[in-house]
């Protein structure tokens, strides 16, 4: 039992659009990275985690507590960052987080003001004047302020500057280190690879698999590009048994693919060889995951199967 597990959860909207069987679990202390194209899925997960809409067939729980039978328990104890924040314009910053920790019970847990200052929020503006970035970070301290241990974040950094990002970033890292569990989605692969233990994939509202970071970011190729100094240094590299993606005899060049488990065999082949100059393409997690985004086609997680 995970402290987050979502079994079979399924809401049509009708027109092929929604949530079907949706089954996975976040176990304490785990960070998942919730990853799908726009429209696949994920803030509808969430909202029904939140308790906010009905599934027609499947359940969601946390910490034990059925999402939609114990609604409100789960509004105080989770941490949650919707995807489009919606605050009411009446109120300036500081009734709104008044309001809050009354909704959520605060308490002596009461991390406001700490959050106010690492996020450099000015809390005395009105709501209906601040812009998206305020707004944001308005609800990142409601989100966090009373030390919730389960945090659900939809897209958290859309609308935060570059800077803030990565004080947002920084943030979640120190609450990870606290043993707090995480469920996040988003569309920043940087994000992504930074924060997250394992990564569920969801499209057109089915989840398609789950994935160890760790693993995707193992099975990912090194792309190295060699120039030797001379025909005969090159024709002692082609001669070693490396195998190469691409090469040319005549500018003395080729292209390598090194599995991190070849990486060895490729330095002895080339410390036997002058070269004149080695380029390194790493395939980043983003160039791993657009290839899901672009196709439907299922992929290979550890020997990486490229279409
Ligand atoms: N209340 C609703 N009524 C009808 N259709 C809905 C409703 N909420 C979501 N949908 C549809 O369900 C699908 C999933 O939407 P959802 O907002 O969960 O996607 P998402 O993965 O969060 O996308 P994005 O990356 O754009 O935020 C979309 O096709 C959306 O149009
Ligand atoms: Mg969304």
């Amino acid at each position: 039992m995970g402290m987050i597990n979502v079994n079979k959860l399924t809401k049509d909207y009708g027109h092929g659009r929604g949530i079907y069987d949706v089954t996975f679990e976040v176990g304490k202390g785990e960070t998942l990275g919730f990853l799908g194209p726009n429209g696949a899925g994920k803030s509808t997960t969430i909202r029904h985690l939140m308790g906010f809409s009905k599934p027609q067939s499947g359940n969601a729980d946390i910490n034990g507590m059925d999402c939609r039978k114990m609604h409100s328990e789960i509004l105080r104890n989770v941490g949650y960052l919707p995807g489009e924040v919606a605050m009411p314009d009446g109120l300036n910053g500081q009734q709104f987080i008044r309001m809050m920790k009354e909704m959520r019970c605060c308490g002596k847990n009461d991390r406001s003001a700490e959050l106010m200052e690492r996020f450099q929020l000015d809390p005395c503006a009105d709501i209906k004047r601040m812009s998206i970035g305020e707004k944001r970070k308005l609800a990142v301290v409601t989100a966090f302020m009373s030390d919730p241990e389960i945090l659900l974040l939809d897209e958290p950094t859309s609308g935060l500057d570059p800077l803030m990002q990565e004080v947002f970033i920084d943030f979640i890292r120190d609450e990870k280190s606290k043993g707090k569990t995480i469920l996040l989605s988003s569309h920043i692969f940087s994000e992504v690879e930074a924060l997250c233990d394992r990564i569920a994939i969801i499209k057109d509202g089915k989840l398609i698999s789950t994935v160890d970071a760790a693993e995707v970011k193992h099975g990912l190729k090194n792309e190295f590009t060699v120039a030797f100094r001379t025909a005969s240094d090159f024709d002692r590299f082609m001669a070693s048994g490396i195998a190469t993606e691409w090469s040319d005899r005549r500018s003395g060049k080729c292209t390598v693919c090194v599995p991190d488990e070849d990486t060895n065999s490729f330095l002895k082949a080339l410390s036997g060889c002058r070269i004149k100059s080695l380029d390194e393409h790493s395939v980043s997690l983003e160039e791993y995951f657009m290839h899901f985004y672009k196709s439907s086609k299922k992929f290979a997680v550890g020997g990486v199967s490229y279409a």
